[in-house]
């Protein structure tokens, strides 16, 4: 080992525990984490602790910034400003190489939740296991690949490539390889974007399966009001950057705050309304094939 990474390894291990707004049982915290992307303010001085073992949900409008807040959870993304901890260790300030140590505690599902077509499902889910370790004994791999496939209700669907698969059953593999190395936290991004509503309950059914028997911390990010009412222990609104409102789902339903009654009622709001109701704008909109002709 040379001497860069003992000191950083020295660093991790000796840094000072943090205390954490939320006591010890706090596993993820955010301290004043701005992030400006071309002098754009995405996220505004946030401060967030989220509890162990419990869900945790962010909703806000598109472009609010959620995909860049999970991002930074796991150093996907570095901060402008402010500082990121994981049981209670700074890591936004630590070198790759340390961060990937870290981040094998984390399952994360990305929007999209991209799969590798060229790979069999049980190749993708070998695939982050193979990134941080030497598989020497394969029946254990393959027991592994069966036991997360079983997790998910896909035991079976190990030769099958993604491109057979159906929407929700692509999403239940990334699940499934997402908890390939028994993760302590589980970031989803919009895990039930562009599923039915059935499929999109099976995804709920997972995610509170995971918590209830391995007492996995997550952090879903969703439009879904249904999903977030279901899976939530606790609700975030993020709105310009800031976070607007938080607490349980009843708290949320009840908030006075309009903002928060629009986002969850999916109404548009007054002005944007206005504009749409306004005569013309779409007749003034359209093209013919001939307008293009010469
Ligand atoms: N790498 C980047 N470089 C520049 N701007 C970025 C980058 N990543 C995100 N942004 C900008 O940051 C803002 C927040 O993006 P983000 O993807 O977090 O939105 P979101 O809340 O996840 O939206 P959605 O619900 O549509 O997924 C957007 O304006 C986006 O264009
Ligand atoms: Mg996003």
């Amino acid at each position: 080992m040379n001497s860069v990474e003992t000191n950083e390894k020295t660093q991790i291990e000796n840094e000072n525990k943090q205390p954490c707004e939320t006591g010890n049982n706090c596993i993820i915290e955010v301290k004043n984490l701005t992030k400006l992307f071309q002098k754009k303010v995405v996220l505004d001085k946030i401060n967030l602790s989220i509890e162990k073992g419990k869900t945790t949900v962010i909703i806000g409008p598109s472009g609010c910034g959620k995909t860049v807040l999970l991002k930074h959870l796991i150093v996907l993304l570095r901060p402008s400003e402010g500082e990121v901890y994981f049981n209670h260790k700074r890591i936004d300030n630590l070198k790759e190489k340390s961060l990937n140590k870290i981040r094998t505690h984390y399952g994360f599902l990305f929007q999209g939740g991209a799969l590798f077509d060229s790979l069999s499902v049980r190749d993708n889910i070998i695939f982050p296991i193979s990134q941080h370790y030497k598989i020497s004994d394969w029946k254990q791999a393959d027991e592994l690949v069966k036991n997360k496939l079983a997790m998910v209700g896909l035991d079976g669907y190990q030769n099958y490539y993604p491109a057979n698969l159906s929407g929700g059953q692509r999403k239940r593999v990334a699940l499934a390889r997402a908890i390939a190395l028994n993760p302590e936290v589980i970031l989803y991004d919009e895990p039930t974007t562009g599923l039915d509503p059935i499929r999109s309950d099976v995804i709920n059914e997972i995610i509170l399966k995971l918590q209830r028997e391995l007492n996995i911390t997550s952090i879903v990010v969703t439009h879904d009001m249904t999903s977030a009412y279901k899976v939530a222990d606790r609700i975030i609104m993020l709105h310009n950057g800031k976070i607007v409102a938080d607490g349980n789902a009843d708290y949320i339903r009840n908030h006075p705050h309009p903002i928060v009654q629009q986002f969850i009622n999916g109404q548009v709001d007054d002005d944007d309304l206005a504009l749409l109701r306004m005569k013309g704008t779409i007749s003034q909109a359209q093209f013919l094939p001939r307008d293009f002709e010469q």
